[in-house]
C-alpha cells in the first residue's frame, strides 16, 4: 500500500533496515537525520519512491516541524511514523561513565535526544493528523532492552532516557487512539550494529555483546530483524496493538 513514512535516524544501521524493509512493501519513504546528506543518499538507496532525505534534529523544536514540512509537501500526510533517532551517550573508545562520574551535559544530552526527541515528533505527529486525519495512523517508538532491564553494559542516562520513551509511549497510545493512530515501541536487545560496540566501553574486552550467556538465542540479533518488526507494527493488520512493548531480544528478557 502507498503510504507515507517518515524515519527519524533513518540513516542509521537500524533505521534504515526499517526504511528498507517499508519501501519494498510500497511505502514512501522520507528519511530523517541530522545530516541532510547521509539522508539524501540513504533515501537515494531504497527501491520504489519516491522518497526524500530531509535534515532533523529531533532535539529541536523548530527543526521537527521543518522535517514532516519537507516531508509532508514531497509525499503528502505522515501515515507511520518511526523514531530511530538515538543516542548512547559516549563514545567508543571512552570507559562507560558510572554514575557518580555522570556528568549533567551527559545526561541532558541523552534525554534530549532520546527522550525529548521522541516527544516533540510523536507531537508532531499528532498535531498534523489532528488536522488532517489519515487512515490505519501507526507510531512506532524506538526503547531497549537497556531501559527495561536496567542494562547489562549501557550507562544510567542512556538506561533512564530508554524507560521514559517506554511510558510516553503508553500515553501517547492512550491519546492519539480517537484519532485511530496506535503507538506502539519496540525493545530491541543487542544488535548487530556499531552503536553495541559504542555501548561497550573502553577495557570491556572485544565489541561484541558482553553477556551472550545471557541470551537464550546464543547470538546478537540482526538489523533485519528489527525491520520485521516495524514493517509488523506498521502494518496494517496490526490495528488492535497499541501502547505495546514488542521485545526483540532473543529472550534476554521475558515476561
Ligand atoms: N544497536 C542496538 O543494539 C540497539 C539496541 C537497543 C536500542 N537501540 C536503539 O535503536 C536506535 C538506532 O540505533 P542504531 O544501532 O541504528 O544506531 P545508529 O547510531 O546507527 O543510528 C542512530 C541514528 O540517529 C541519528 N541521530 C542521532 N542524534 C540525532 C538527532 N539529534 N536528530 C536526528 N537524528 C539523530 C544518527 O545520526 C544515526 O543515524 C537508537 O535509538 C538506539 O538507542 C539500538
Amino acid at each position: 500500500m502507498k503510504r507515507t513514512v517518515l524515519v527519524t535516524g533513518g540513516a542509521g544501521s537500524l533505521g534504515f533496515a526499517s526504511a528498507m524493509a517499508l519501501a519494498e512493501e510500497g511505502a514512501n519513504v522520507a528519511i530523517a537525520d541530522l545530516s541532510a546528506t547521509a539522508a539524501e543518499e540513504a533515501a537515494a538507496a531504497l527501491p520504489g519512491g519516491p522518497h526524500i532525505g530531509v535534515a532533523i534534529d529531533v532535539s529541536d523544536e523548530a527543526s521537527v516541524a521543518e522535517a514532516f514540512d519537507a516531508a509532508e509537501s514531497a509525499l503528502g500526510p505522515v501515515a507511520v511514523l518511526v523514531t530511530f533517532a538515538g543516542y548512547i551517550g559516549q563514545a567508543v573508545d571512552e570507559a562507560r561513565p558510572s554514575l557518580a562520574d555522570f556528568d549533567l551535559p551527559r545526561w541532558e544530552k541523552l534525554f534530549a535526544i532520546n527522550t525529548r526527541g521522541t516527544f516533540l515528533c510523536l507531537r508532531e505527529m499528532a498535531r498534523r493528523r489532528r488536522e488532517t486525519p489519515v487512515t490505519d495512523g501507526r507510531i512506532i517508538t524506538v526503547a531497549s532492552a537497556a531501559g527495561q532491564l536496567g542494562g547489562y553494559q549501557a550507562n544510567a542516562g542512556y538506561i533512564a532516557s530508554k524507560g521514559a520513551v517506554l511510558s510516553l509511549t503508553k500515553g501517547a497510545a492512550r491519546d492519539l487512539a480517537p484519532l485511530g493512530i496506535t503507538v506502539n515501541s519496540i525493545a530491541p536487545g543487542p544488535i548487530d550494529t556499531p552503536m553495541l560496540a559504542e555501548a561497550r566501553g573502553k577495557g570491556e574486552g572485544d565489541k561484541g555483546f558482553a553477556n551472550l550467556a545471557m541470551l537464550p538465542a546464543g547470538r546478537i540479533g540482526r538489523p533485519g530483524e528489527i525491520a520485521a518488526a516495524v514493517r509488523y507494527l506498521a502494518s496494517v493488520d496490526a490495528g488492535f496493538v497499541t501502547g505495546s512493548t514488542l521485545d526483540i531480544n532473543g529472550g534476554l528478557r521475558m515476561q
